[in-house]
């Protein structure tokens, strides 16, 4: 019996995850849920943001399904303590360095995009982002001066950036894999004409091409693909980059969809174990008033079930009933067109299991 770890995190991470278990639970398989506290909320009940009961959790599953975590509340903790650290430790713990950002623009969303309607209609591109390297985990890292390492009293402050070759190949090796099973197109997005990291990785990239003769491979400079995202977005099929600029450019990208509540995420390890989990954050501006949408938690469960629970026909029944609850009109607050009066969270969350096929 497969194992699910729930970590809903905090602000609407619980609303949203509790849609997506509603969800997972009308499926009738035999799913293992078992529930821990992450980020913030973790931190207020055992004094740290990634418990090891939690990580102890995660590690056994088959795979993770996370809501969100962060509060500005907690932003005057030291950085070992905050919210952020969970998601961060979870994707180095367990190795999650594969993270799969798709953009995919509905047609009944297309006037939510920020774009014309012309520039994103039958968008669906693929971010592939390296997760566990670059300038995130980049060692030496830290403020200089203040004799122990206190915030203030420093006068400089520093991350490094560094990619290692295994690093870069094993992520190029998901992206051209992606990119051979999609539109057989591959931009790298790099700064190799200013970074002799990205120099590095644009040569890897390169070489690992070799091996995949079948996937048009281009380069593009990090500056630019910003740009082309909202100039032609369309010009793209996968997107393979690092870790910092993949953050960047995959928030960019979910603008182009009509809402970040749409957009679903996974990160893998190489054993297919993953974590699932929205590519919003945990918006505490909206939390508990159960208007946030729940529909990038449910797709994201709908890619857990195809790329670690081997269930793809379950998965495409989920992806089948967001389609129809978009096609009857239903539209949370952050998708609704002007005027038109919105669903709530779990109304949504209801809509979509009135909607699963049998
Ligand atoms: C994301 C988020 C995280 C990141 C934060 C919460 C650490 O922005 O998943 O994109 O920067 O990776
Ligand atoms: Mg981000």
């Amino acid at each position: 019996m497969s194992k699910i770890a729930v970590l809903p995190g905090d602000g609407i991470g619980t609303e949203i995850v509790a849609e997506a278990v509603k969800l997972l639970r009308a499926l009738g398989e035999p799913f293992e849920l078992e529930f821990a506290d992450v980020g913030g909320t973790a931190y207020e009940r055992h004094g740290h943001p990634l418990p090891e009961a939690t990580l102890k959790l995660a590690r056994e599953a088959d795979a993770i399904l996370f809501g969100a975590v962060g509060d500005w509340k907690y932003d005057s903790l030291p950085r070992p303590l905050r919210p952020e650290q969970a998601i961060l430790g979870l994707r180095k713990a367990l190795n999650l360095f594969a993270n799969f950002r798709p953009a995919i623009c509905y047609p009944e969303l297309t006037a939510a995009a920020s774009l014309k309607p012309e520039l994103v209609a039958g968008l669906d591109i693929l971010i592939v982002r390296e997760l566990t390297g670059d300038i995130y985990f980049g060692q030496p890292r830290g403020r200089r001066t203040a004799p122990d390492g206190a915030f203030a009293g420093a006068d400089e402050a520093f991350d490094t950036m560094r990619y290692s070759r295994p690093e870069i190949e094993r992520i190029a090796r998901v992206a051209f894999e992606a990119a051979r099973k999609r539109g057989k197109k591959l931009t790298s997005v790099d700064k190799a004409n200013v970074l002799e990291t990205f120099q590095f990785w644009k040569d890897v990239v390169t070489e690992v091409h070799k091996d995949y003769p079948d996937v048009a491979l281009d380069h593009m400079y990090v500056d630019n693909a910003a740009m082309q995202l909202v100039r032609a977005p369309k010009r793209f099929d996968v997107i393979v980059t690092g870790n910092m600029f993949g953050d960047i450019l995959s928030d960019e990208a979910a603008m182009l969809t009509g809402s970040i509540g749409m957009l679903p995420s996974a990160s893998l390890n190489e054993r297919g174990q993953g974590l699932y989990e929205p590519s919003h954050g945990s918006a505490p501006d909206i939390a508990g008033k159960g208007i946030a949408n729940p529909l990038a938690t449910i797709l994201s469960a709908a890619m857990m079930l195809r790329y670690s629970l081997a269930k793809p026909a379950q998965a495409d029944r989920i992806e089948a009933a967001v389609k129809r609850v978009l096609a009857q009109r239903l539209r949370t607050a952050d998708i609704a067109a002007p005027g038109a009066s919105p669903i709530g969270t779990a109304q949504m969350g209801d809509a979509v299991v009135a909607a699963l096929s049998n």
